[in-house]
């Protein structure tokens, strides 16, 4: 039995968790500092810093104290290294660093991007070769897996992230940072009337772009309100919904057909996506040797717990850092 102590600040959530074996949590302690950024409808790198400060030596104590172990069991230290904010990862890191150091544990660096990708070890063991499409407020990228730990980048967005896109637009409308979910639920209440565009839907790469989509979005709602009409928000996220999740959708198909795998898996924050997890497990059905596992609603987000289960298979595999690792915040595995 292993116990992974895990450590996630890359962003606006600071977490802590203890995970077993890389794919049971015993705890995953997670501080949110969503309302101080609402305001600013984005993340402030300099608030996000201050309040991963703040936090972290507390959810050490909480994460030990509900999974009911102390330092004396823990058998590595994992932590995001990148990417992210660098001022966020560098709070993470660095607390880490000095329970590692001072428990002589083994200290892992682990890529934020495959935690949200091996989130889906808590749904079940994976097998390979699989494909990950991993969509967050960061990033949208499809992702080729040959075998554990390895991490072959087919695709990606060459402006916006797909979870980027939805906060933007939702900006427009007067949605809370991070409108997301608002959107997604939105979504169900209306029709697809403005017929947005799809970019990249059809071309010969796995790549993806919604700056596009983004503009169309705006335009039209600005259009609209020079014309003194209201536009539907209903209609409007109906649309923008269909149009992201008919693009990620199309692509994902498109590399399933020419990289055969036994999973796909579906990670990052917009993997909550409802319309985003049905279209996926409809286009499924062309694929009977492939099986669906997207990563639970609730490890959807940012959490440590995701960075045990990925820290874990590196810890096994020999990875280690040095006590002079840095941040890096533009990493990608
Ligand atoms: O993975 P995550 O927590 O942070 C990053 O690593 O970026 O993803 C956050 C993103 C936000 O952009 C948020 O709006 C989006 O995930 N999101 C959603 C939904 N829930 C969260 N986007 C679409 N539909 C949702 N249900
Ligand atoms: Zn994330």
């Amino acid at each position: 039995m292993s116990l992974i102590l895990a450590f996630e600040s890359s962003a606006d959530e600071t977490s802590v968790a203890v995970v077993k074996d890389g794919d049971t949590i015993l705890s995953n302690e997670i501080a949110t500092q969503i309302k101080s950024h609402q305001r600013f409808g984005g993340i402030v790198p300099e608030v996000a810093s201050r309040h991963h400060i703040e936090r972290v030596t507390i959810l050490v104590d909480e994460a030990l104290a509900d999974a009911g172990v102390t330092f004396a069991d823990i058998d590595a230290v994992a932590v995001t290294y990148g990417p992210g904010l660098v001022g966020s990862l560098l709070i993470g890191l660095t607390a880490a660093k000095t329970i590692a150091w001072a428990h002589n544990l083994p200290l892992v660096p682990t890529s934020h991007l495959a935690g949200h990708i091996m989130a889906a070890r808590f749904v079940k063991p994976i097998e390979y070769p699989a494909l990950a499409l991993l969509v967050s407020g960061g990033h949208t990228e499809l992702v080729y897996i040959p075998a554990e730990g390895v991490f072959q980048v087919l695709g990606e967005t060459r402006d916006d992230a797909a979870g980027e896109s939805y906060d933007k637009v939702g900006r427009v409308m007067g949605i809370k940072y991070p409108a997301g979910k608002t959107i997604d639920e939105m979504a169900h209440l209306g029709n697809d009337t403005f017929k947005f565009p799809r970019a990249m839907e059809k071309d010969d790469t796995y790549d993806f772009s919604f700056s596009g989509l983004k503009s169309a979005f705006i335009n039209t709602f600005h259009n609209a309100e020079q014309r003194d009409e209201v536009l539907n928000h209903n209609d409007l996220a109906t649309s923008f919904q269909n149009a992201v999740v008919d693009v990620l959708v199309e692509k994902t198909v498109k590399a399933l057909r020419e990289h055969p795998v036994k999973q796909l898996l579906l990670g990052g924050g917009v993997a909550a996506n409802s319309g985003l997890r049905a279209a996926l497990a409809d286009a499924l059905a062309q694929f009977p040797d492939t099986e669906f596992v997207p990563v639970p609603l609730k490890l959807a987000g940012d959490n440590a717990a995701m960075i045990g289960a990925a820290g874990e298979i590196f810890w096994r595999q020999g990875r280690r850092g040095s006590w002079d690792l840095n941040a890096d915040p533009s990493l990608e595995f």
